[in-house]
């Protein structure tokens, strides 16, 4: 049987910043913790839209978008940034966040260079899998 996942236990496990950690997988798609800290770089993911959900700090994320330059989420923030739309996220402290996207997202997306993380990363337990 699967057990709960306890997300802020699971943040609790590491602290580097920009590398996102999967904690669940749904269909083709996974659910990552990361943690946060000052700016990230521009980048698009051509192939999928990214859901941000803050659960500790404040996270702005901006957008080269014709009608929306920039959000700003507190805890409980969802946003979703839509495919193709260049973001760069930005913290203000230390900010925890969920990701949902697709398994195989690369963070930085066309963009590199060297905050890029490894796709896939893990903090899965072996409960966490059907038994
Ligand atoms: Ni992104």
């Amino acid at each position: 049987m699967r057990e709960p996942i306890d997300l802020a236990e699971r943040l609790a496990r590491f602290s580097e910043h920009w590398s996102p950690k999967v904690v669940a997988r749904l269909n083709d798609y996974e659910i990552k913790v990361v943690k946060l800290d000052g700016e990230f770089v521009w980048h698009d993911h051509a192939e999928t839209d990214e859901l941000f959900l803050v659960i500790e700090g404040t996270l702005t994320i901006r957008l080269r978008d014709p009608d929306e330059r920039a959000v700003t989420l507190g805890p409980g923030g969802l946003h979703v940034v839509p495919r193709g739309v260049e973001h760069c996220p930005v913290a203000e402290g230390e900010v925890s966040a969920m990701l949902i996207e697709p398994a195989g997202t690369v963070n930085t997306g066309e963009a590199g260079g060297e905050l890029t993380a490894t796709p896939d990363d893990s903090l899965l337990d072996p409960s966490d899998a059907d038994g």
